[in-house]
């Protein structure tokens, strides 16, 4: 897992952890202590058996979401306009915030691979920039 973020709008929530239970681990988030907005949404993604698959490809307006890989992994890679970095998303203790006008994309799934994201808002298809010039367009304004 990733230490340092170097894009705007990212960092890393660390969740609360009790993984040496003999009968499995426990892992907690709460509102205003590691996940920093009121929850009104969450969406997982899962089946997750073409590696050769790509998800995410837009930015977003004003949603904020938090990432988790809860099992497997991912490359999350985030683009700021200025600077990329590139993410193995492998550890299920930790999640990344995305923040609005940051350029995101999901790569190299494992199969086992199960995505938890939370999210500020309801579904918008209006929030969404889909278009990577439209991105850089609106992130100048
Ligand atoms: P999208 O956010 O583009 O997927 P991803 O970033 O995971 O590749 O969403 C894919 C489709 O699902 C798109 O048509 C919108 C729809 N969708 C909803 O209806 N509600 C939701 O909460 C989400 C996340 C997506």
């Amino acid at each position: 897992m990733i230490k340092k973020i170097k894009v705007k709008n990212s960092g890393i929530v660390k969740l609360q952890f009790y993984n040496d239970f003999p009968d499995g681990n426990l892992v907690i988030g709460e509102v205003k202590k590691n996940v920093p907005f009121i929850i009104k949404r969450f969406y997982f993604i899962n089946n997750l058996f073409n590696r050769k698959s790509t998800r995410g490809l837009h930015a977003h307006k004003k949603l904020e979401q938090i990432i988790f890989c809860i099992n497997g992994s991912f490359t999350l890679t985030l683009d700021d306009g200025s600077n990329r970095q590139k993410i193995k998303m492998d550890d299920p203790y930790y999640g990344i915030r995305l923040g609005p006008k940051l350029w995101h994309t999901m790569t190299k799934f494992t199969s086992d691979c199960v995505i938890l994201v939370l999210a500020s808002d309801h579904f918008k298809e209006s929030d969404y920039i889909r278009n990577y010039n439209e991105f850089l367009r609106y992130i100048k304004k």
